[in-house]
């Protein structure tokens, strides 16, 4: 009784720590992009193409998405989906070592975006035997996704570029995953299977072990500098590490039928139209008969046609190949044609989810 009246009285407390961290983050984010565009201005006025001024009744709408992703987060946790920690969960010692890193390769990626490098490598980075779609630097990132520097920034930048809620967005994925676990009722908790495609750095995983503190991980990314990064990153926290293997996307190195679940979150916009194919139809082969593979992308024109703008700068400002393409693509075509059915969607701020069954 004592604890139910306590745990209600914390509540709004947590809630408003919540609150507040996310709005610091935010603020934070702003500033940083901000001062940055400024600097950018001052120093190297970019040659790019311009990016279109976002009106104010868009800037307002998009905040209003903001406040309801980070609502929707702490509703999840409320109700158990994974615990109100996880919501302050914040790599801060990545963050103290190289936010100042970040702005001593500011000059670096100002100087390729303008001279239109966007294959462009240091020596040491070694890129042969990796698919040409992927020689690039994806968001002007210094050595693309290939060296452990990029791996230390990647994070930040994220989080930057999403005003402090890219994890809010990749936690969106656990509610339908865990809903999707419940078709293997009864099912020790130790015996789901989840893979996590394009883990990167490890943030989704981080999310996932969070909620489900006893199945066994897994992660994929064709980056061995992000994986060693997510290696450490996953090492810091309780439970089984996910066993992580460098592998493309498009041949998963997994039997057919072995997982209970999937997730990929922020691939597809960076894969061409042909390759998006080939990897759901990958992950259709390797998920169970009954299993949930969730995709967590950007928003596309076709259920957000208000973020156009957005979209578009986005487009304009960093090197994204694929993204004009992606953003037109029909997602939910592609997941029935490999063979997933009940494909539903959902949106959360500038995220669009796909949730596709594979029929048991
Ligand atoms: C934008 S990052 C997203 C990383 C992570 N999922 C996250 O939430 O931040 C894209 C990731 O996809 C990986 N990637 C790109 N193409 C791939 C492929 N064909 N197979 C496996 N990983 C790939 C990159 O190495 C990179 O780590």
């Amino acid at each position: 009784m004592n604890e139910a009246i306590s745990r209600m009285a914390a509540e709004p407390l947590t809630k408003l720590a919540y609150q507040s961290f996310q709005q610091g983050k935010s603020y934070f984010g702003l500033a940083h992009k901000t001062i940055s565009t400024q600097l950018l201005q001052l120093l190297s006025p970019p040659k790019l193409e311009k990016t279109a001024p976002i009106p104010t009744d868009l800037l307002f709408y998009i905040q209003k998405r903001l406040n309801d992703l980070q609502e929707v987060d702490w509703q999840d946790a409320e109700r158990g989906v994974y615990p109100t920690s996880l919501l302050f969960d914040n790599p801060w010692e990545d963050f103290f070592r190289f936010y100042p890193t970040l702005w001593l390769d500011m000059p670096h990626i100002w100087k390729r975006a303008n001279e239109k490098r966007y294959q462009d490598f240091s020596p040491t980075v070694q890129t042969e035997g990796y698919p040409s779609y992927y020689i690039q630097n994806f968001h002007h990132q210094t050595d693309g996704y290939l060296s452990d520097e990029s791996a230390n920034l990647y994070d930040l930048q994220v989080e930057i570029l999403f005003n402090g809620s890219a994890d809010a967005m990749r936690r969106r994925v656990l509610a339908p995953l865990k809903q999707g676990l419940t078709e293997f009722e009864p099912i020790a908790p130790h015996q789901v299977k989840v893979l996590d495609v394009a883990c990167g750095t490890g943030r989704t995983l981080r999310m996932l072990r969070g909620g489900l503190p006893q199945a066994s991980l897994f992660g994929v990314d064709l980056s061995p500098a992000y994986l060693r990064k997510a290696n450490q990153v996953l090492s810091e926290i309780p439970g089984e590490l996910p066993q992580l293997i460098q592998a493309n996307a498009e041949e998963l190195p997994y039997l057919d039928n072995y997982f209970h679940g999937i997730t990929c979150v922020f691939l597809f916009h960076e894969l061409p139209a042909a390759v998006r194919q080939h990897v759901i139809n990958e992950c259709y082969r390797v998920v169970k008969p009954g299993g949930t593979f969730i995709i967590c992308d950007s928003v596309q024109m076709s259920e957000s046609p208000e973020l156009a703008p957005a979209m578009e700068n986005f487009a304009r400002m960093f090197h994204e190949p694929y993204y004009r393409n992606y953003i037109n693509d029909d997602m939910s075509d592609r997941l029935e044609k490999a063979g997933f059915t009940t494909v539903t969607t959902e949106t959360h701020f500038m995220s669009k989810y796909w949730i596709a069954r594979k029929a048991a």
